[in-house]
């Protein structure tokens, strides 16, 4: 055990070093329940796929933040606050239009949702109405602002909400400029409702520390979208399709691992930090893609991605590295024709919502996050004149 000066000048005391925080508690929270030894996901104590088989994602947003599932009336009046502030004002798509377009979605939308904070400059933490506000505009218009960008990098206009359509369909409308399928966004909806939560991940952790200075919403949000695009997070979605176009067929799955976990290289899709087991998330996203290859025609795509995860588990299986979240999610996309690195950001337009509610939950009851660390650096140096060094 260290033994080591903490900063405060208190007497040394040995405190284990936890890398990356695993297994600390740092909130207690009564958002989302995981289980990593059985694979079980609740959302307010809800389970995941009764919500994806029955809920909506606005429902189910409600009741990520709120606590409970919304009345008939609260929904109603949900729904039609979010299809009111779908739009975006021109001075954020004109400011989207001076982006590069070779730029990373992820970077226009950490930028686009920043830029909010701009417009509702109040900040008025402590008001209900704030709140709810604040969470109605973001659950809006983050999915506007991923449309708007890929409309603009292709040299287009980006296009109006349509107010005839729900959430999800709206989405894919403003993204493909074609009303989609009914079973598309149905399907569309439920991924949404599996990537809305999932207790202390590292974007979410990000929005907490950004929530706990007291800051906008809009910079908490910025900040947990900026946390979400790296790939050993949500970014791996997309890398987990560029493995499987490099595996090329099933019976190459097999080598494609040895030669990767030679060189110790991350299986993308695989593994988690509380998951010991496949992630739930992991096996609905097969069923839903399953679904869509029975009305739409299969991807080849598939077959690849199931030999991997046979092929993994002897190899990987063992030390409880299973597929996650992000092994099939990608499959499911493609087949709804979503340009790749559009993956991530649809991650981002569903976490917002528990985002979201882990703002509202930090605000309730507050404390700055501030942890310490064990110095290791040099100790009493003074600074020595330039022709001595
Ligand atoms: C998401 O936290 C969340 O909840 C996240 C998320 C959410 O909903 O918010 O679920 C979404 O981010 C899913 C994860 C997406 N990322 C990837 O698929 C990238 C590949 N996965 C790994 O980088 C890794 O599994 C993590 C980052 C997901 C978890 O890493 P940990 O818990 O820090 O584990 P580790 O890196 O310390 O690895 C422990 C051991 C190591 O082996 P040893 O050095 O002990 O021999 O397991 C090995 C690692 O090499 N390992 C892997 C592996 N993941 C862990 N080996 C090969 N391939 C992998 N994917």
């Amino acid at each position: 055990m260290e033994e080591f000066k903490i900063e405060n000048n208190q007497e040394p005391t040995s405190i284990e070093l936890r890398p990356g925080l695993e297994g600390v508690p740092v909130t207690q929270s009564s958002i989302c329940d995981i289980d990593g030894i059985k694979g079980d996901l609740k959302y307010r104590g809800y389970s995941i796929a009764e919500l994806a088989q029955k809920s909506s994602f606005l429902e189910t947003t409600f009741l990520l933040i709120w606590g409970n599932l919304p009345t008939a009336s609260q929904l109603r009046e949900f729904e039609n606050q979010i299809q009111m502030h779908r739009r975006l004002s021109f001075r954020v798509r004109d400011m989207m239009k001076c982006f590069p377009e070779s730029g990373h979605p992820m970077d226009a939308l950490q930028s686009s949702a920043a830029s909010l904070g701009l417009f509702y400059s109040r900040r008025a933490i402590d008001d209900p109405k704030y709140i709810y506000d604040a969470v109605v505009r973001l659950i809006a218009k983050i999915p506007t602002m991923v449309a708007a960008f890929q409309l603009i990098r292709k040299g287009q206009d980006p296009i109006q909400p349509r107010d005839d359509l729900p959430y999800s369909a709206n989405f894919l409308y403003m993204l493909t400029e074609k009303e989609p399928d009914p079973l598309a966004a149905r399907v569309f909806d439920r991924c949404l409702i599996l990537h809305a939560e999932h207790s202390l991940n590292a974007s979410t952790f990000s929005a907490r520390v950004t929530a706990s200075t007291l800051t906008d919403p809009y910079a908490v949000i910025a900040s947990a979208v900026g946390t979400l695009a790296g790939p050993l997070h949500g970014g791996a979605n997309e890398d987990v399709i560029k493995m499987l176009q490099e595996v090329q067929t099933p019976d190459l799955a097999g080598k494609y691992l040895d030669k990767a976990i030679k060189s110790k290289q991350k299986i993308m899709g695989f593994g988690h930090r509380e998951y010991k087991v496949k992630d739930p998330r992991a096996s609905l996203l097969q069923s839903f893609a399953e679904e869509l290859f029975a009305r739409f025609g299969k991807d080849e795509m598939y077959d690849v991605a199931k030999a991997l995860e046979a092929e993994a588990s002897p190899r990987l299986g063992p030390k409880g590295i299973y597929p996650n979240v992000d092994f099939y999610s990608g499959l499911v996309y493609r087949k709804l024709g979503i340009p790749r690195d559009l993956f991530t950001p649809i991650f981002a337009i569903s976490r917002v919502a528990g985002w979201l509610a882990h703002w509202r939950e930090q605000l309730s009851a507050n404390r700055i996050f501030r942890p310490t660390q064990i110095y290791k650096g040099e100790k009493d140096r003074n600074w020595e004149p330039l022709e001595d060094r």
